[in-house]
């Protein structure tokens, strides 16, 4: 049996989703990651392409391949993630950062590989700009939603986020929960708004999650559009 075909809701919009880890080089051979497998963001781009949105998929090294339909660039820094995502986003109507950016980089990157010395180092970091927080600066009518992974006061620590970055909502997931986040096929995750209100969703495949998450912007986007 064919399953039916998804409603075509997003058809003639863009959507540009981020996805997976940066990498942070601090020379050739060495760099600061995190282990994000991309998997919620290609969820998320494939379920927009689906719908009949216009999709930018900006990711970070992942093993995933292209998924067909859609405009992959794949970056490794966080500073080529921000190049990506500012220049992609200008005519997008959502946007969705998933992507684990690395807060630090290193302050100098070594042109050569640095031997071992005796004894500890010390190594120099200095902050990646706040991509999500630059889009919601020139948010105008788009859509922007992103994620946060939280071991405690998650709720009100997301709520914060959202408020300070100018998000319409972020998906507040558990780095504890079994098979979700990380790596996983599912996630369990809370919506949550700039002003606290949130809903708890259940345990879902990243499919079902980017679903649900692209119904709620789709709502907020017809909504900015009136
Ligand atoms: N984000 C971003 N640019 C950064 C850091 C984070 O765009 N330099 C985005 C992430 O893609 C995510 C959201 O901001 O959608 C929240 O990420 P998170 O790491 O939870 O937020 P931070 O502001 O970095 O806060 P924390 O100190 O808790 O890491
Ligand atoms: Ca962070």
């Amino acid at each position: 049996l064919l399953s039916p075909a998804p409603a075509q809701d997003l058809a003639g919009l863009k959507v540009v989703v981020s996805a997976g880890p940066t990498r942070e080089y601090l020379d050739p051979v060495r760099f600061i990651s995190n282990p994000s497998s991309g998997k919620m963001g290609f969820a998320v781009a494939e379920e927009a392409r689906a719908r009949g949105a216009q999709v930018t998929l900006v990711t970070g090294p992942v093993t995933l391949p292209d998924p067909s339909g859609i405009e992959v660039v794949r970056i490794e820094t966080a500073l080529e993630l921000r190049g990506a995502m500012l220049a992609a986003a200008e005519d997008a109507a959502i946007v969705v950062m998933t992507a684990a950016v690395a807060d630090y980089r290193a302050a100098e990157r070594a042109g050569e590989k640095q031997a071992k010395v005796a004894g500890d180092v010390t190594l120099h970091l200095t902050p990646n700009p706040d991509i999500l927080a630059e889009l919601g600066r020139s948010k105008g009518e788009r859509v922007l939603v992103g994620f946060a992974m939280e071991t405690h006061a998650g709720v009100e620590r997301a709520a914060l986020k959202a408020a300070r970055k100018n998000a319409d909502f972020i998906l507040l997931n558990y780095p504890t929960r079994e098979g979700t986040a990380f790596g996983g096929d599912d996630n369990e995750v809370t919506l949550v708004r700039p002003d606290g209100s949130h809903q708890a969703w259940p345990r879902l495949s990243k499919r079902e999650v980017a679903q649900r998450l692209l119904d709620e912007a789709a709502a907020l986007q017809r909504r900015s559009a009136l």
